[in-house]
């Protein structure tokens, strides 16, 4: 055979085996739909079980983690004040100072620092180790921009924005009930957040600095959406006439949150229901944690590579939907695919044995979700943008035939993605009923996060998913995303100042 023909045959099989693995992606209505009434179920569970997903109780499955975050209000825009916050998700620390003006507007000033390797998963790191980093960059931070105001008799407010899951009993205090998204620092799971940072604030001399309020980063995202919007004040509400109903981010990792009656959240302890009913109180905001939903795999889509994925990084509580839905994991499945057809003979076929595959192939996570996002849209003849990105990326060159079979399977994973991420949405907003409430069912989802903020095509993806499920094209067409700027940092302040 000619080195052409060799091709040719190759380029065949290529485009037949890459056809099933897109096959695999596929998601349709019925998927859709199913998912849906399986996410109501386990967020029923999850509101009266006490189980933070970690697996079975008496034989049912343990539901959502469904968390209680005793934040029992939401802001409506007037709010004033100096608040500091801190903000720890993903890879990054942000240390900000959040001056809410009254007006549905803010000003801040932050600092970002990302999160030194030393501390990261794989490393022997200790609590005091992550903490006294965060407590050093609040202390570089307030000795920068705002020496006037630290006073020992002066107490400054501050919200901590945790982008990871806690068993909270009250708004300033929280267990960690697992790392995930690249942090594992075993040390700190069931230990206090709150307590491990203000300890260490301590010993760095800022006494004055309080920890007043710890905050999930989805629910920091949903109160700066009210904030911003304005939310209901005695049936009057200020800004759009919408109801915000949901905050959720779809970046590194995947979640959201919610108001619930309090009187549903049965998992409660009784003295507790019975204060914050005594005090007037009729819903509370509830971080659902979904990036574990359907840890048992019964309802989500699982191809090979899925499989693969989830038994290689298992720990950290599973998160099963965060690793088909998030950033973090785009670009990981990919790879993961590009390594099967290679280990078949059928792409990039010049590193013929596996031990000649460039090293940055078989390194996980070096392909990311912006190589990804810059392929989704390349519509050039050649696939040209795709070979420099391959070639920059990974620094392996390409043939239009392996661009074009790459370019299916980029597109395949985002499509599942977001059909995927359409299901929690639908979900809550039939368990509340809120297509059916105020302002003719007009709803507002806030969202924040690099997936749905800036992946080519994400949203609009997304809400063909909405129509295509249960609450069909007219609930869809009153479902308004609104994007929560600077979310953590302003939903952090927003709940120190409820605190
Ligand atoms: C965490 C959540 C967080 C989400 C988005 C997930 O990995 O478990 O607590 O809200 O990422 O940052």
């Amino acid at each position: 055979m000619s080195f052409d023909d060799f091709h040719k045959v190759n380029d065949t099989k290529l485009l037949e085996e890459v056809s099933k693995i897109c096959s695999s992606f596929e998601v349709n209505a019925e998927q859709i739909k199913e998912m849906t009434s399986y996410f109501i179920q386990q967020m029923e569970i999850g509101l009266a079980n006490n189980n933070n997903n970690e697996g079975t109780i008496n034989g049912n499955k343990a539901g959502l983690a469904m968390i209680p975050s005793y934040v029992t209000s939401k802001p409506n825009g007037t709010e004033e004040g100096l608040f500091m916050a801190a903000v720890l998700g993903g890879m990054n620390f942000r240390i900000c100072s959040v001056q809410l003006n009254g007006d549905h507007t803010f000003d801040i000033k932050q600092a970002k620092t990302r999160i030194p390797d030393y501390l990261l998963e794989g490393t022997d790191a200790t609590s005091d180790d992550l903490f006294g980093f965060l407590a050093r960059r609040t202390s570089a931070f307030i000795n920068k921009f705002h020496s006037d105001i630290m006073k020992p008799d002066t107490p400054l407010k501050l919200g901590f924005t945790f982008s990871y899951p806690v068993d909270q009993e009250s708004l300033n205090s929280g267990t960690l009930i697992r790392w995930t998204k690249g942090l594992n620092i075993p040390d700190t799971v069931g230990k206090d957040v709150v307590q491990l940072y203000q300890e260490q604030l301590t010993i760095v001399g800022l006494n004055m600095v309080n920890v007043v309020a710890l905050t999930n980063d989805t629910i920091g995202t949903f109160l700066s959406l009210c904030y911003a919007q304005g939310s209901t004040i005695d049936g009057q509400v200020s800004g759009e006439i919408s109801e915000p109903v949901i905050g959720c981010i779809f970046g590194t990792g995947t979640n959201g949150c919610y108001m619930e009656k309090i009187e549903n959240i049965k998992k409660l302890p009784d003295y507790i229901r019975e204060r914050l009913i005594h005090e007037g109180k009729t819903e509370m905001c509830i971080n659902i944690e979904w990036g574990s939903f359907d840890n048992d795999d019964l309802v989500l889509p699982t191809t090979k590579y899925d499989i693969d994925i989830d038994k290689k990084y298992a720990k950290n509580g599973g998160q099963l939907f965060e690793k088909r839905v998030s950033g973090m994991f785009l670009g990981e499945i990919l790879r993961n695919v590009l390594v099967d057809l290679h280990s078949k003979g059928l792409i990039l076929t010049q590193f013929r044995k596996h031990e000649q595959l460039p090293h940055r192939l078989k390194t996980p996570f070096q392909l990311s979700s912006e190589v990804l996002a810059r392929i989704e849209i390349d519509d050039s003849s050649t696939l040209r943008e795709t070979e420099l990105s391959f070639l920059q990326s990974l620094r392996l060159p390409t043939t239009l035939a392996e661009r074009r079979a790459i370019q299916s399977l980029v597109r395949v994973i985002s499509r599942r993605s977001a059909y995927l991420a359409s299901v929690p949405i639908s979900a809550i907003l039939i368990k509340t009923n809120a297509l059916n409430k105020k302002y003719h069912g007009e709803v507002t989802v806030g969202y924040d996060g690099s997936i749905i903020e800036l992946y080519p095509g994400f949203k609009s993806m997304m809400r063909q998913a909405l129509a295509m499920g249960p609450i069909g094209p007219e609930g869809e067409r009153k479902t308004h995303f609104v994007h929560s700027k600077d979310s953590g940092s302003a939903g952090g302040a927003l709940c120190a100042l409820v605190a």
